[in-house]
């Protein structure tokens, strides 16, 4: 069974920025590359900052606003310390302007 869940307007996301989508009660952040979109968890795995508040975008990472620990958008890989366990990474599938995530 498909959950896909709408999330965002696709017209609506800025480029390489993270914005927060609240998904059947999940925080989501999500990054417009392009006509790409990446969903990952808006929860730090170091201490639970929320990525959106304050998190950038840098070369397909986006990094954390708290101590700069940065995950990979692609597969939700840490990166730099101080985190080193893997954020979630939700499929994302976009349909006209819908951005629909599967939590
Ligand atoms: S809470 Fe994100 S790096 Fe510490």
């Amino acid at each position: 069974m498909s959950d896909f869940t709408i999330a965002a307007s696709l017209s609506a996301l800025p480029e390489n920025q993270p914005v927060r989508a609240d998904v059947n009660g999940t925080p989501v952040a999500l990054v417009r590359c392009g006509e790409t979109v990446h969903a990952v968890a808006d929860t730090c795995t170091h201490a639970e900052a929320s990525l959106c508040d304050g998190g950038h975008v840098d070369q397909g990472y986006i990094v954390c606003p708290l101590h700069f620990a940065s995950f990979r958008l692609a597969d939700g890989e840490a990166g730099d310390p101080p985190a080193d366990e893997a954020l979630a990474v939700y499929e994302v599938r976009i349909e006209g302007d819908d951005v629909l995530v599967k939590i």
